[in-house]
């Protein structure tokens, strides 16, 4: 026998974890397990075996790897995307820097709809060959599963364009892959609303069914957009094609987007930047997981989701990017990592557990990513030489993700 890959000295190995692993909530988010001076092995692309530097088997490996003064962790695991996407939005990013909100800016056509008119004019090869690059960097950056959703199709064929890429996605990149079809981003203006929403209904969401091109169905249930019926209404028709729900909710306002995630069993609820008591109490009745986006709440100057609520009430919480160019242009979770510490007062421990374990929940992937447990597949992070895991988002912004391996291959 001998191991594919063998990473030795590891200064921290940290999340071990074994199989019986699930969500973490409350008090149990702030516990990070470490093996400190610690061996990984890899073989066949998952995780063979690991444990302290002074019980590591003389096993044979094809590559060692000496990660002295450096921590592994696994890799992030990203649940909320809109990664592929046409084009950049900086127009709206200076008129944001001079006092327009972000509703203002949908409602003069910019936003959503403005994403929507340049992806429909793209080839999907082209489009392909945009998300490709931004899929890899977000490998270079320490990602190994991401969810990514349509939306910025809004008409059938758009729609399906854009999931035929996220699968092309999971297909041609080392990547894991979740598909959402998010056909209710928004209403083209071809439309009145309830003409688009049974458009929705009736057409994208069988066609979408046949291809089998989502895992999932979300809804941007927000004022202007859709509101907490018609969000009902899309989820139920999704679920009977075997879509399950996940929401955008209570970005903007206390739109009820929460309640309704928790009444149709939502996977997830996205965004929270706009709850109190009556959302925390919605969510404890539920098994919907609550998933702050602090890139968008950054980049738009929100309010921050109540973090510190949401985990003193036993509940559990994911970090996710949103990484799309309306709202968080960064799929860098490192980045998401710090923010979460310094915007929501998350303890370092929290937040790694929140972006990798509690994400890799609202993936329905736990059994294959998000810990370092035996059997799970080979996706880890090495770090520069830092002095402690906690410096990586105390020094925000810096490039601390130094190796990436995934399904147990070297990327750089
Ligand atoms: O998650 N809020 C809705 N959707 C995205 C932004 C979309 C856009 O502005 O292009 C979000 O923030
Ligand atoms: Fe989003």
């Amino acid at each position: 026998m001998a191991w594919d890959i063998l990473i030795t000295n590891i200064k921290g190995l940290a999340q071990v974890r074994d199989s019986t692993l699930t969500v973490l909530s409350g008090s149990a988010m702030a516990d990070l397990p470490v093996i400190e001076e610690a061996f990984l092995a890899i073989s066949d692309g998952k995780i063979a075996d690991y444990g302290e530097m002074q019980s590591l088997p003389n096993v044979t490996a094809d590559r060692v790897i000496d990660a002295k003064g450096r921590f592994v962790f696994p890799s992030f695991v990203d649940s909320h995307t809109h990664l592929i996407f046409a084009a950049s939005r900086e127009e709206e990013f200076v008129m944001k820097i001079k006092g327009a909100s972000y509703a203002e800016i949908a409602a003069s056509g910019g936003g959503i709809l403005n994403s929507a008119q340049k992806l429909q004019h793209m080839s999907e090869d082209e489009l392909f060959e945009r998300s490709l690059a931004r899929a890899q960097e977000i490998i270079k950056s320490g990602t190994g599963a991401v969810e990514i959703k349509s939306g910025y199709g809004l008409t059938v064929a758009d729609e399906l364009k854009m999931l035929r890429i996220a699968r092309r996605i999971g297909e041609e990149t080392p990547l894991k892959v979740k598909t959402t079809f998010l056909g209710a981003h928004a209403v083209p203006k071809s439309h009145t609303k309830s003409e688009y929403i049974q458009l929705v209904v009736k057409e994208m969401i069988p066609a979408v069914a046949e291809e089998k091109l989502a895992d999932y169905i979300d809804v941007f249930c927000e004022e202007g957009f859709f509101n907490t019926d018609e969000t009902e209404l899309i989820c139920e028709e999704g679920k009977k094609y075997g879509m399950k729900p996940r929401l955008h909710a209570n970005q903007l306002h206390r739109s009820g987007g929460v309640q309704v995630g928790v009444k149709v069993n939502a996977i997830s609820v996205d965004h929270l930047e706009n709850i109190g008591k009556e959302e925390i109490e919605a969510l404890k009745r539920g098994n919907t997981i609550p998933t702050a986006l602090p890139g968008a709440a950054f980049f738009l100057n929100l309010p921050f989701p109540p973090a510190r609520d949401i985990i003193n009430a036993g509940l559990p919480l994911a970090i996710a990017s949103d990484y799309n160019p309306g709202s968080s242009p960064s799929g860098n979770m490192s980045l998401m990592v710090a923010l979460a510490c310094i915007k929501m007062r998350m303890t370092p421990e929290e937040a790694f557990n929140a972006a990798t374990i509690n994400t890799a929940a609202a993936m329905e992937i736990l059994e294959t990513h998000g810990s370092i447990t035996r059997g799970k597949t080979a996706n880890v992070c090495i770090t520069m030489p830092i002095p402690t895991l906690a410096y990586l988002p105390y020094s925000f912004g810096s490039q601390l993700v130094g190796q990436v391996i995934i399904n147990g291959r070297l990327i750089n």
